[in-house]
């Protein structure tokens, strides 16, 4: 995997580059829609290339071992040749999942303990093996086994959560450089920064990942229960670490705006569950805000979905029919609410995009941010 810095924006962190895989490149700032266990829900691969415009989706090592596990993927040739999707795949490692999902979860210094949320199972993830179940799933980009600190823990449950990941790291690290790739593609491996709220552990944090030397880093515990201006500001203590000469990843986050903030502040990927799951409970983001979809206003509203959307469902579909779809529970008014926000979500990094090579990114971006929030 490389990466090439093209822009920095002159007023701020902004930046533009490219990531080049064995499966294709992808230009940043960029958002990977979330594909958990192997799917975009409610969106066939030929939408997410055509329609959405994707260049890389996540996968979930915690689903895809669980279900459909790894003797069916290893069989299948891998993720790629078993979803059909060709381009970029990267996997989280499961301990965000462990701890989200699973029953009866214990963390030890060995990996995490727990029981499969599908049939009660016991398991135990360690930085080693999830670097092997993430080899055989095939991942382009595989992360590192970590604790996510929760928002809201206190200073001394964030030092040895943070110590823990780093104890972690280095294992899975050793583990994955002495281990080969199953396909015949490389793999890169991207350490992830822990500390939660706190500016002095994520100093250390940001030290200790930049120290590894890896292709590519990752924010991770964010967006997991703290005050937002906290999440902005601990994204700057930690991308003044991190290498500029490589990608940043922001783990889980966020809204339109979140997402704004982060590219301002020097941050290159981008994940959420939000356009798909808000989306399929009838949220819309759009260029002129976010819309209730189940609202009455929209009951007789046949104007088109969002007439600046970019993906075909935006200006095919009205608002009327689509409230009509959601009140009648139709399959459909998932598919076309999924597509709608995973388009506008990757429009809006390619925007960011476009502004940050055109260098007017901190004129355009204050504006952006007051439209994209607005709720209509
Ligand atoms: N997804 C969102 N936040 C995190 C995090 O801190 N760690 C991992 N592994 N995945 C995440």
């Amino acid at each position: 995997m490389q990466f090439e810095l093209q822009h920095t924006d002159p007023k701020s962190n902004a930046r533009a580059g490219v990531i080049t895989t064995d499966h294709g490149t992808i230009e940043t700032p960029i958002f990977m829609p979330v594909g958990t266990a192997g799917s975009v829900k409610a969106v066939h691969q030929r939408e997410l290339k055509e329609d959405i415009k994707a260049q890389i989706i996540l996968g979930n090592t915690y689903h895809l071992y669980l279900r459909p596990g790894l003797n069916i993927i290893e069989k299948a040739g891998g993720l790629h040749k078993f979803n059909g999707w060709d381009r970029p795949i990267l996997t989280d490692s499961g301990g965000y999942q462990v701890f989200s999902l699973s029953d009866n979860r214990k963390l030890k210094e060995d990996g995490a303990h727990f029981r499969s949320h599908i049939d009660g199972s016991k398991h135990l993830f360690t930085p080693e093996n999830v670097v092997d179940i993430q080899r055989i799933i095939g991942a382009d980009i595989i992360m590192a086994f970590d604790e996510c600190t929760p928002g809201t823990a206190d200073y001394d449950y964030a030092k040895q959560s943070m110590e823990l990941t780093h104890r972690w790291l280095v294992r899975g690290l050793a583990h994955f450089d002495e281990t080969e790739p199953k396909y015949g593609y490389s793999q890169a491996y991207f350490p992830i920064v822990q500390g939660c709220v706190y500016p002095e552990l994520r100093k250390q944090s940001a030290e200790f990942i930049a120290a590894q030397n890896r292709e590519g880093n990752a924010i991770g515990g964010l967006a997991v229960g703290e005050p937002t201006d906290k999440m902005y500001e601990m994204i700057e203590v930690v991308n003044e670490i991190l290498p500029k000469d490589r990608p940043r990843y922001l783990m889980g986050v966020g809204t339109p705006a979140n997402i704004l903030e982060g590219i301002e502040r020097g941050v290159d990927m981008f994940d959420c569950v939000m356009p798909t799951r808000n989306g399929r409970n009838g949220m819309l983001f759009t260029s002129q805000g976010i819309m209730n979809m189940k609202n009455k206003k929209w009951k007789d509203d046949f104007s088109p979905i969002d007439p600046a959307g970019t993906s075909y469902v935006d200006s095919f579909y009205s608002k009327a029919y689509l409230r009509h779809l959601f009140h009648s529970q139709e399959f459909l008014a998932m598919q076309i609410a999924s597509i709608h926000n995973l388009a506008f979500y990757l429009w809006l990094a390619g925007e960011a995009r476009k502004h940050i090579i055109a260098g007017d990114f901190s004129s355009w971006k204050p504006q952006m941010v007051r439209q994209v929030s607005q709720r209509l």
